[in-house]
């Protein structure tokens, strides 16, 4: 008999590392593991753990998150993200196991015509229609605990940013320090996911015992260029940025010209707490240096 309540993998990321912070302050008997001390893709070593440990829940928040090196990777991306989701939920099926996992807005299509047409963003159950080969993996292993699973959330977040480990607004703040000005894209539209309010709003699922798919996102709309200018701002940093096309700055890999994500499902539960993007933003700013 274990005393483990709760398993996190991907301890060592953004999300995964908030959690088990997040899960330890509440004093719930947690477990979290790296990409060394349980690969995903082993899935005769997920099924000892689950054995061993017995958790009523598993948070997976880990994943291949190198979206420009998927598409040359894409292998690698297919096993950890679509393969290994895929058997990871077979294995907490059988168990009566609850699992937790996180998805991505990259599994619609991004086109810029849906800026006007979907103003609210994409709902859940909007087409699916990944552009690369990151999101089609992402894809896959939300069909795969579909396919597999009655007791699951799964989560999709956009522009995911936390106090830990890396992301926009962290990579932007010290290019700032380092750089007189800086260009940014402002034809790419969207509204952040922050990893507090990502938690909290899971917490919140998870206490009325919710099931499916949900998406969690700020309120509003805003681009990678307005973000960073913001950021800054906010951090009263004196870096210049400026605003430049999507096609001024070439990339391997097809980013979408909108992704935000409709939160219309989630708003009418209870507990549930969201806020502008400039919100969340003022709280992560305040917790960087
Ligand atoms: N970041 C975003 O902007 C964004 C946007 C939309 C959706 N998402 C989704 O949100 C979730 C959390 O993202 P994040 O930003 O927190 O990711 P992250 O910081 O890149 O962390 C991912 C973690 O996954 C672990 N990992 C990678 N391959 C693994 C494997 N084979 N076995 C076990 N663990 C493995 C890594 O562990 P080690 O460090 O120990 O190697 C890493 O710490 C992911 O599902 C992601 O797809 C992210």
């Amino acid at each position: 008999m274990s005393d483990t309540e709760v398993i996190v993998l991907g301890k060592n990321g953004q999300l995964g590392s908030e959690w088990l912070e997040t899960l330890q302050k509440k004093g719930i008997r947690v477990k979290g593991y790296s990409s060394s001390e349980l690969n995903i893709t082993d899935s005769n070593r997920i099924e000892e753990i689950l054995d061993t440990e017995k958790p009523k829940l598993v948070i997976n928040a880990s994943a291949y998150t190198k979206v420009d090196k998927a598409e040359e990777e894409w292998k690698i991306a297919f096993e950890v993200n679509g393969k290994a989701v895929g058997e990871l939920a077979k294995a907490c099926q059988k168990r009566s196991i609850k699992l937790v996992h996180y998805s991505t807005d990259y599994v619609f299509s991004g086109s810029e015509s849906d800026i006007q047409e979907f103003p609210a963003g994409y709902s859940e159950n909007h087409p699916l229609a990944p552009q690369n080969q990151y999101a089609i993996s992402k894809l896959m292993g939300e069909l795969y605990i579909r396919e597999q699973m009655t007791d699951y959330l799964i989560i999709r977040v956009a522009w995911l940013c936390g106090k830990n480990g890396n992301n926009f607004i962290k990579t932007m703040l010290r290019l700032g320090k380092e750089r007189p000005e800086l260009n940014v894209v402002n034809d790419q539209f969207g509204a952040p996911s922050f990893v507090d309010n990502v938690i909290e709003n899971t917490i919140a699922l998870l206490n009325i015992q919710a099931k499916g798919t949900f998406h969690i996102a700020s309120k509003g709309l805003t681009n990678w260029y307005e973000f960073a200018k913001t950021a800054l701002e906010l951090k009263e940093m004196q870096t210049v940025v400026n605003p430049i096309s999507s096609n001024a700055w070439p990339s391997p890999v097809k980013r979408p010209s909108f992704s935000k994500l409709s939160t219309a499902k989630i708003e009418m539960l209870d507990g549930v707490k969201l806020e502008h993007w400039t919100e969340g933003l003022k709280r992560l700013i305040s917790t960087l240096d």
